[in-house]
């Protein structure tokens, strides 16, 4: 993965995240060991990136000293340093305890604390000069998501010549939500320092639209918005996977006999059901384990005929709402195993660990339903790359109509996981799905997926940015 250390060159495509695609942790020796983190912006922008002439800024995760990276797959890495203070108050605060809450329905009660509003002005202010220092005359900057909403505007500030994008991986919430913000104008202009905005569902772009209409008082339409002599863009562009990467892994002949032994590990059950989530309290893991139980109790499910491997990898883990919910969680998990599991047949397999592409692949490949409920999600990828594994066009997926993914794949089952009974009979249908209404599914989402993956979706964004110039070309051709 790892190939050659980089000089300190200024790159014509920059893209600007919170969170480069590597994380470090800790190799079983105690060694520092570099892996691909999870969630779903690497895995949308790494594949995108690959073996292209761009740069990313962002934090390698840890505190302390930025570490020189080696050029990734042919991507230049620029670190970007945060101290302790920075992670809790930035990092864990602002971002993940008051704008990630609010901005999914404020499922969580979101915090505010006006220290945590000082670092998110100080670390945005640091990846804008970042960004600033590496990149070159006239080049287009891509800044991702909501940990760094302010850096379009104090990027343009010290960069006037550069052509700024701003994508928001998360839902954008409706005025009512967004108004409770403290900073709401700040954030907002911020935002407006780019020259397009892109977010996941036409939706926001509305509510983006009306918010600044309202407390900046300006000129908004759900597409343009003038700011002074300047006219920014605003979209829908709803990200994706690399359709055809996930597919041909999924068909390789190791992935299958792996998939083989991992089903004749759980028993040889007639009915697998899977889920894969970041530990987060917006992806509904407590409502589908509630549901889960219930079709147990009522005797419409039987273990061992039927499993769940439920995978849910620890993220931000000193935010006490994630906290709450792994203990919650892992309760829930005890007890149904405790009561309606038998020695060597558990009712559900819990797994906390970061898996390798391979190995999610072969997880996908045998999973007869693909349980995606998330309570609110920008999109969901995990939804994406499942259908996208399905290569025998098999496979039932349900999913929450409140991921973004939903819009595109109505041919999911789909469900409210608010509720409790629609949750337990969409589980219930796309366990029993008749395999010739599954199929007739499955191939269309999957045709969607061929058209609508990660480089046209890049394509999108890049040709509305840049009007399609010789850089967007090199990307997508790639
Ligand atoms: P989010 O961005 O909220 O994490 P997404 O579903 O959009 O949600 O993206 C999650 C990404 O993280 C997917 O690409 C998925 O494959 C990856 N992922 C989730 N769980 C794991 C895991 N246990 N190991 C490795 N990758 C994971
Ligand atoms: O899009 C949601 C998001 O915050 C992404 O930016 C990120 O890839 C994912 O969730 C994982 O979160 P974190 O970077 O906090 O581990």
């Amino acid at each position: 993965l790892l190939i050659g250390m980089p000089e300190m060159r200024q790159s014509s495509l920059v893209v600007v995240a919170n969170r480069l695609p590597i994380d470090d942790s800790a190799a079983p020796d105690g060694a520092c060991e570099w892996r691909r983190s999870p969630g779903g912006l690497g895995s949308a922008l790494h594949p995108l990136l690959r073996h292209t002439p761009a740069a990313w800024v962002g934090w390698a995760g840890g505190t302390g000293p930025a570490p020189r990276l080696p050029d990734i797959d042919g991507v230049r890495m620029h670190t970007v340093p945060l101290s302790p203070e920075d992670l809790r108050d930035h990092y864990e605060g602002f971002a993940n305890a008051t704008l990630w809450p609010l901005y999914h329905d404020a499922v969580e009660q979101p915090e505010h604390h006006r220290r945590w509003w000082e670092a998110y002005q100080r670390v945005n202010r640091r990846f804008a000069e970042a960004t600033a220092e590496v990149t070159e005359p006239g080049a287009v900057v891509w800044v991702q998501d909501y940990h760094l909403q302010l850096v379009p505007g104090l990027l343009r500030d010290l960069r006037p010549d550069l052509r700024i994008g701003f994508f928001l991986h998360v839902p954008f919430p409706p005025p009512e939500l967004f108004m409770q913000l403290p900073r709401r104008a700040e954030l907002l202009r911020g935002m407006l320092g780019a020259d397009l905005i892109g977010f996941q569902r036409a939706q926001a772009a509305h509510n983006f639209a009306q918010l600044v209409a309202k407390v900046l008082e300006l000129p908004a339409t759900d597409r343009r918005i003038d700011v002074g002599d300047r006219a920014v863009r605003v979209g829908a562009f709803p990200v994706s996977i690399d359709t055809a990467e996930m597919a041909a892994l999924a068909a390789r002949p190791d992935v299958a006999a792996r998939a083989r032994r991992l089903r004749q590990d759980l028993g040889d059950p007639d009915r697998v059901i899977l889920s894969v989530d970041r530990m987060d309290y917006t992806k509904g893991i407590e409502q589908r384990l509630k549901a889960y139980r219930e079709l147990l109790a009522g005797g419409h499910v039987k273990v061992p005929h039927t499993v769940l491997v439920q995978v849910a990898v620890p993220s931000r883990e000193r935010v006490g709402q994630y906290q709450i919910l792994r203990d919650r969680v892992e309760h829930q998990v005890g007890r149904i195993n405790g009561e309606f599991g038998r020695v060597g047949e558990p009712a559900i397999h819990y797994l906390t660990q970061p898996f390798d592409r391979a190995e999610l692949a072969a997880l996908y490949r045998i999973a007869d339903v693909m349980a995606v409920t998330p309570l609110r999600d920008g999109m969901n990828l995990v939804a994406k790359e499942y259908v996208a594994a399905r290569v025998d066009d098999t496979g039932a997926l349900l999913l929450s109509e409140f991921a973004g993914a939903a819009a595109e794949l109505p041919q999911a089952y789909q469900v409210n996981p608010h509720d409790l009974e629609g949750l337990k009979q969409g589980l219930l249908a796309a366990l029993r799905a008749d395999p010739t209404d599954a199929m007739r599914r499955m191939r269309a989402m999957r045709a969607h997926l061929r058209d609508n993956d990660i480089r046209a979706w890049a394509r999108s964004y890049l040709s509305a940015l840049d009007d399609g110039d010789s850089l967007l070309t090199r990307l997508t051709t790639a």
